[in-house]
């Protein structure tokens, strides 16, 4: 079975962005093929945090996760640090990284100038990271948003540096995008993200999401209720390709293109197939809170399995560096 590795910052709630760009895909994966799936907590430490907080981020995570639908019994779920090989494989593969390639990451230019406070070496190295998580697992498939497509190269330049240098052999892992590889936030500008606020979390309750969905963009040609509508570069559009039935993507379809319908209309079908949609995962995601046990025994079990594997592939790595 191929081997398919993904991680997850502890953001504390998973939204709709990381549902349909990657979560969803993480099930589906689950069915054939070996997945390991990270909640990624030495990455996170790289942006302020509180703390106190974290563990309750974490168990949040891994809830939301396991209640839409990610079955610890045909995966493995785990905490970063819970495996201490991941950073120590990074640190090797700083020595083989070069600065060039990290100036250049997108994702590292738009932290720093949104941190501009804490502008660490950490957040300088956390694609470096994100390929030891990768490669200890010898992972060939990675499911992501768009947005990691470009620490994905990063981490298959250090394959091939490995190779040259130590003739040491790893899959040059594989970016697999979802039909949604990048959702826009309600605000209809940048992707939903939470550091933007412009999410909704599968937690969110009934009335929330009313709210949210009836202030969000739709596209913005259509400025009249009777201008016609292009449901192509609408993002509720986007969400219902997702929570609607076929009929009711055609419905909203012709009718905004004929402008049969207004941008109101379609919102309120969108509202009401994302709340039936994420009802039975709240529920789940209540009971997991009732029965924390069930949540942290499944990291416990991830970790240990992994660690294992950690462990020998990177004593291989350490012989062929010389290392032992
Ligand atoms: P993060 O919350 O940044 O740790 O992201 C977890 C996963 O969700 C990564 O694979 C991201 O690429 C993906 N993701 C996050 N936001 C979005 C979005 N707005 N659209 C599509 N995928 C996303
Ligand atoms: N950087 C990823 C994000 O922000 C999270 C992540 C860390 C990751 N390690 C990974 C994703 C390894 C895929 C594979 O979304």
């Amino acid at each position: 079975m191929e081997k398919v590795f993904s991680g997850i910052q502890p953001s504390g709630q998973l939204h709709l962005g990381n549902y349909l760009g990657a979560v969803k895909k993480w099930i589906e994966l689950t069915e054939d093929h070996d997945c390991i799936y990270c909640i990624v907590d030495y990455h996170a430490v790289t942006q302020d945090y509180k703390p106190k907080k974290m563990q309750k981020r974490i168990f949040e995570m891994a809830a939301s996760l396991m209640a839409c639908g990610l079955d610890p019994d045909r995966c493995r779920i785990f905490v970063q640090s819970h495996v201490p090989e991941h950073t120590e494989l990074a640190w090797i593969l700083n020595t083989v990284t070069p600065m060039g390639e990290l100036e250049r990451q997108v994702q590292y230019k738009s932290k720093s100038e949104s941190q501009s406070e804490n502008i660490n070496v950490g957040l300088f190295g956390y694609p470096v990271l994100q390929a030891a998580d990768i490669l200890l697992y010898r992972a060939q498939k990675v499911p992501v948003g768009e947005d990691q497509v470009q620490h994905l190269e990063l981490a298959r330049e250090i394959v091939r540096r490995l190779r040259n240098r130590f003739g040491y052999e790893l899959p040059e892992p594989q970016p697999l995008l979802s039909d949604v590889k990048r959702l826009k936030g309600l605000d209809g500008d940048d992707k939903m993200s939470k550091s933007l606020g412009n999410t909704i979390s599968v937690d969110a309750d009934a009335d929330t999401i009313t709210k949210k969905i009836k202030g969000a963009k739709t596209d913005p040609q259509r400025k009249k209720r009777k201008d016609p509508g292009d449901p192509k570069v609408c993002n509720i559009f986007t969400m219902h390709r997702f929570f609607s039935t076929e009929k009711e993507q055609r419905w909203a379809t012709e009718g905004c293109k004929s402008a049969d319908i207004g941008c109101g209309d379609c919102k309120k079908k969108l509202t009401e197939n994302i709340i039936t949609h994420l009802e039975p995962i709240q529920a789940t995601l209540g009971e997991l809170r009732k029965d924390p046990d069930r949540v942290w025994s499944a990291l416990a079990a991830g970790a240990l399995t992994c660690r294992r594997e950690a462990a020998a592939n990177l004593d291989e790595l350490r012989e062929a560096m010389g290392l032992r």
